[in-house]
């Protein structure tokens, strides 16, 4: 939900704490602030809204100091307003902080019962005074750490600085990541690689409640019992270069138009083109003769790729699928046993609920699969087999080429799944990869489709509403696409099952409201035809969004069409995302909303 960073460095670090903010912006962007040590003082700068507040603060008046703290903000306690900005300081320390201290207030009333003096609303204040307390009765740095940890509850990122201590940075992660970046003479504390990629790519990964003191020449790191212990260097993937706009105006554009490539370089990690087969590294930890079923569990768009692979699942394979959003299925205490693979979905690899139903079902004693786009993440971590989407760092916080990569892997796990309980053929399986293989260059040509779809979305951006239909795997689709719309145009948009229309929600219909059919020519084409026949009769304006034969299709002639190649049922779940993603993406262009850091979102939230 928010991004912090430290750098250890040997000149001025106030300008490259911008950059690293820069490249953490997306995971929260309501206030910002860094800390430096000026000579052993601290120097304090921090802006309400976008990063490029505080950049013009630091430049009307700059701050001097070689180490330095950096935050930038989506508001979980308190208002986003500076005063509520981090980094926190109290007496001699300064704090930033990614998470939630779910005790704060008790903590808050010891503060003040001891005297002490809260400036702001935030849950993060507290750990400063906690710290600067312990300070005060004596302890070291490192002391006050280990005594003040242990008293937080909830989920914590943490970079400390303290007055004095030129040559000293403390992190701490709990609940939300936390990563080490080793330089040459210098340090740095990230909650991602992405945000240390300037500086270096030789990272140290924290583990569920490491901490760690950093000085120049190194670091220590302890486990959540004090004791020390070693944690591996690893050469992170992400360069600088993965994380730029290059000639696209937005990320999300740049990440739409990757999505041949990326899919392909999916693909190629779990499909062997020439065999025709499903090469899936650590799938043999799953026994899929023996499973009872898969329980699938993810939030967001992540959840809509679960709801399509259950259709895939339970076609190709015959295995029954459970799925509810993270959210709901880690109160639930739903009954699960070693007959079940729970299979989780997560982009970031971080958020809160998907991680909690891991652990609820690792508890249950489930085999866990984790399908996420970053590997080093924690619900990978901790996760028996993971299975990585090879969509590269995806900065915009809609979530566009991880969806259409997370679709293909989990195709693929259905086909292994179909062979190895022997309800496909060696041959049927066989048909169907190379079906598969022509994803990509589907994708490439779906994207032709996107000037056609800019003129639509001039119009789509004047609705008040917009509704979305789908049948079968073309219903998550549905769904996705209005998630889409509405977070990124703010625009009301439902998704709907096609054949739910006529239970409700065509009451709805009225020349003011599109309506977006999603409808490849497939085996249930012509029920969605009659459910545009239904909207139309009611003067609603359809757009459907078809392949060719669906164009063709006399039924259809005259409505406003999208059209994609045909291709191969098993792929259109993958292909038929891209144009409502260029939709969305295009409507949010013409209302002038921020495409990458949409208002009140964040990229990836690792809070309940
Ligand atoms: C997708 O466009 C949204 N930004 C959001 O729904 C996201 O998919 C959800 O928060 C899950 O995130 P994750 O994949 O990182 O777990």
């Amino acid at each position: 939900m928010c991004g912090i960073v430290g750098i250890l460095g040997r000149q001025d670090v106030a300008l490259q704490l911008l950059d690293a903010l820069k490249r953490l912006e997306y995971r929260g962007y309501d206030s910002a602030g860094i800390a430096t040590l000026d000579q052993g003082v601290f120097a304090r700068k921090r802006a309400e809204g976008k990063l490029r507040n505080l950049e013009a603060a630091l430049g009307e008046a700059p701050i001097r100091g070689s180490i330095g703290i950096g935050h930038t903000r989506w508001a979980t306690h308190g208002a986003p307003t500076v005063l509520n900005a981090h980094p926190h300081v109290a007496g001699r320390v300064a704090v930033v902080h990614n998470g939630i201290i779910e005790n704060f207030l008790e903590l808050r009333e010891e503060i003040v019962a001891a005297g002490g003096t809260l400036l702001s609303d935030t849950d993060t204040e507290v750990v400063a005074h906690l710290l600067d307390a312990e300070r005060a009765r004596g302890a070291r740095p490192k002391e006050a750490v280990a005594a003040v940890l242990p008293r937080l509850r909830g989920a914590f990122a943490l970079a400390i600085l303290f007055e004095g201590e030129e040559d000293l940075l403390i992190g701490a992660r709990k609940g939300s990541p936390l990563a080490v970046g080793h330089g040459d003479g210098e340090m740095y504390l990230g909650s991602d690689a992405i945000a240390l990629s300037p500086f270096t790519d030789r990272i140290t990964y924290l583990e569920e409640g490491d901490w760690v003191v950093l000085t120049r020449s190194g670091l220590q790191v302890f486990d959540a019992a004090n004791a020390a212990v070693l944690r591996p260097v690893s050469k992170s993937s992400v360069t600088a270069a993965l994380v730029e706009k290059g000639n696209y105006r937005h990320f999300m554009a740049k990440e739409i138009h990757e999505q041949p490539e990326v899919i392909g370089h999916t693909l190629s990690r779990y499909i062997d083109l020439g065999k025709r087969t499903t090469e899936i590294q650590g799938i043999e930890s799953v026994d899929f003769q023996s499973l009872g079923r898969i329980v699938i569990s993810a939030c967001g768009t992540a959840y809509y790729a679960g709801l399509v692979a259950k259709y895939w699942f339970e076609k190709y394979a015959r295995l029954p699928v459970e799925i509810d959003i993270a959210s709901e299925f880690r109160y639930r205490e739903t009954p699960m046993s070693d007959r079940d693979f729970a299979l989780f979905i997560s982009q970031s690899g971080e958020t809160a609920d998907t991680l909690a139903s891991l652990r609820y079902s690792k508890a249950q004693g489930a085999l866990i699969g984790a399908v996420v786009n970053v590997p080093e993440s924690t619900i990978a971590r901790e996760a028996d087999v993971v299975f990585p989407t090879i969509a590269g760092p995806e900065i915009g916080v809609a979530s566009t080429k991880a969806f259409t990569c997370q679709l293909t892997v989990l195709v693929t796990l259905a086909l292994h799944a179909g062979l190895a309980r022997r309800h496909l053929s060696a041959e049927a399986h066989a048909d169907l990869v190379g079906a598969l293989s022509a994803a990509p260059n589907l994708a490439l040509r779906a994207l032709q489709a996107e000037p056609a779809i800019e003129g639509l979305a001039q119009a789509l951006s004047k609705a008040p509403n917009a509704l979305y239909l789908g049948r079968g795997t073309n219903f998550p689709l549905a769904l996705e696409g209005a998630l889409k719309l509405k977070e990124l145009s703010y625009i009301h948009a439902e998704g709907y099952a096609a054949g739910e229309l006529k239970h409700g929600p065509i009451a709805l219909i009225d020349e003011t409201m599109p309506v977006f059919v999603i409808a490849p020519h497939d085996a249930i084409f012509e029920k969605t035809v009659s459910n545009m026949q239904e909207v139309a009769a009611r003067g609603g304006r359809i757009v459907l969004i078809t392949d060719e034969a669906g164009a063709d299709n006399p039924a259809t002639a005259g409505m406003e069409k999208i059209v994609l190649p045909d291709m191969h049922e098993l792929v259109a779940p993958i292909i038929f995302a891209l144009p409502v993603q260029m939709l969305a993406y295009h409507t949010a262009v013409f209302m002038g909303t921020d495409v990458d850091q949409p208002r009140n979102l964040a990229k990836s939230v690792t809070v309940e």
